[in-house]
């Protein structure tokens, strides 16, 4: 099955934000295009704008001048949906309202062909219900472009329970021919992407109302150590608080109130009070005119210590014994049945974040999860009130001598990192086992998607599958609501691993 051939029209109905974006990405790759919106006026203006974002794209060199003559000329807005009769691919970008879109692709089909592919452009609603109204369902598919879609390369091809393969895969194969990344997943509540990406805000907005941060010290974390490209704060705060809170609300209410996708008390208070981000000046940060940002918490400068003794290879932090090696700072092994922590010259212990707290042991410094030791600029530390101040004062001096910002935390188990890079594997291996994709799909959907610095398989490969689970299982222990219980495809994912790695 091929892709639409070039010189085969596409439609776009609903020409706001997102149908511009999509009228433009597949009028460049050559077709046609028409336009339609039930707002008197709003299709020609939607042309119009298409037509400046392409004297742009001449301007910065990006198309020739004759290409953006013969793309304006392939492209046509009408008036009346009739005037969509013989097009060969609708997409529709509407309000997102079941019974809008269903009455829009009923009214469709008694203008189109049999053979005409019917798209939705939907972020929330399902393909299927929508797809329910059709005369002709096998033909109706979900086309999820991302904001700005002609900027953003992810599509996800999503197939309905109606939905018949030749369909799927020649939107597939469309997507792709537009220079798009298509991924193929199946009609779940928010798709891959506002699926496996629920507990990256989640995560950080519980450490906040657990009093175990503030916003600007998890965003730091989060950016500096975990990698990721913004924090969950500044991120919603750009996407809009509303807009953030009614995907988790979505997700929520379409998995029946599933306990792993709850949403945030502090956010409900937040878009109650109008503070929506950047859009209205103030969300979790401020935002107005010379608004300062609040600094991440920092750690005075401390002395490092003289020498710390390795027990075990420290797992997915091995990296840093050859850091502390580089720093100068001796490190004496000790072979310890099942050890991974380092201590300190003072007796206390440095251990990875594993989903326990310090107060339940004697002396502990945890430390945080990050995508690449050598590379981080910034490593978050959690203490209870026991914990020594000579062992503070030395594990924050040893982060500081590796080069690192450090920042103090409180007693949450998981951290900031570790938490959210366990709980989106398991949201991933758990998706892919109810069929929603492919695992090097649901990798492409997060990095493509939301940027993510490592796809959640390839995370989940480099951190040991067992790490995950058992880091899991550790705070679902501590908090026993459900919303930390390690999925069973994660958990048969640990069993497997270790039964391999335990057979001689
Ligand atoms: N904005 C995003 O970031 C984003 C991302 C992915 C998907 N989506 C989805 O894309 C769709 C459109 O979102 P948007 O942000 O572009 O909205 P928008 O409000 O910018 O545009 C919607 C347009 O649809 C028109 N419209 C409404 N009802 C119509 C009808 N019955 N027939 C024809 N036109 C109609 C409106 O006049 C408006 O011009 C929604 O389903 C949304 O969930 C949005």
């Amino acid at each position: 099955m091929t892709a639409l051939d070039l010189s085969s029209p596409v439609a776009v109905v609903g020409t706001g934000t997102m149908g511009q974006g999509i009228a433009q990405v597949a009028l460049v790759a050559g077709h046609p295009v028409r336009l339609y919106d039930a707002a008197p006026g709003q299709a020609r203006q939607a042309a119009d704008a298409i037509g400046a974002r392409l004297d742009r794209l001449v301007a910065k060199g990006r198309i020739g001048a004759a290409e953006r003559d013969a793309a304006r000329a392939r492209l046509q807005s009408v008036d009346e949906l009739t005037g969509l009769a013989g097009c060969s691919l609708v997409v529709e970008a509407v309000l997102e309202r079941l019974d809008v879109k269903q009455e829009l692709f009923r009214a469709l089909e008694d203008i189109v062909s049999d053979d005409c592919l019917l798209a939705t452009n939907t972020s929330s609603l399902s393909v299927t219900a929508i797809g329910g109204a059709l005369r002709v369902p096998g033909r109706f598919v979900g086309l999820h472009f991302f904001n700005p879609a002609p900027l953003l390369p992810l599509v996800e091809v999503v197939s309905g329970f109606a939905t018949d393969v030749t369909s799927a895969t020649r939107a597939y194969e469309t997507a792709r021919a537009w220079g798009k990344t298509p991924v193929a997943c199946a009609d779940t509540p928010g798709f891959i992407v506002n699926r496996v990406a629920r507990p990256f805000y989640a995560e950080a907005f519980a450490v906040y109302e657990s009093q175990g941060s503030d916003p600007a010290t998890i965003d730091a974390v989060l950016r500096e150590s975990g990698g990721f490209r913004m924090g969950a704060f500044e991120l919603t705060d750009l996407i809009g608080q509303d807009v953030n809170e009614s995907v988790t609300h979505s997700v929520w209410r379409s998995f029946f109130q599933d306990v792993r996708f709850t949403p945030s008390l502090a956010q409900r208070r937040l878009v109650e009070s109008g503070r929506l981000g950047r859009k209205t000046g103030r969300g979790w940060y401020d935002h107005g005119e010379g608004a300062e940002r609040p600094e991440p918490h920092t750690a005075e400068p401390a002395e490092p210590p003289a020498y710390v003794v390795a027990e075990g290879d420290l797992g997915p932090a091995s990296e840093l014994l050859a850091l502390i090696g580089e720093a100068d700072i001796e490190v004496r092994a000790r072979e310890e049945d099942g050890g991974t922590r380092l201590v300190l010259p003072g007796g206390g212990q440095l251990v990875l974040a594993d989903g326990q707290t310090s107060v339940e042991f004697l002396d502990v410094v945890y430390f945080d999860l990050a995508l690449d030791y050598r590379t981080a600029t910034r490593i978050a530390l959690s203490h209870c009130q026991d914990t020594s101040a000579r062992t503070v004062a030395e594990a924050v001096g040893l982060f500081q001598a590796l080069g690192k910002k450090v920042s103090v935390i409180g007693d949450v188990p998981g951290m900031i990192v570790a938490r959210t890079v366990a709980r989106i594997i398991d949201l991933a291996h758990d998706a892919v086992a109810r069929g929603v994709a492919t695992e090097d799909d649901v990798d492409t959907a997060m990095r493509l998607g939301v940027s993510y610095p490592l796809g959640p398989f390839a995370w989940g490969r480099r951190l040991g599958r067992v790490w995950a689970s058992s880091l899991l299982a550790d705070l679902h222990e501590r908090e026993p609501s459900g919303r930390y219980a390690p999925s069973l495809a994660l958990s048969r994912h640990a069993c497997a691993t270790e039964k391999r790695e335990d057979t001689p």
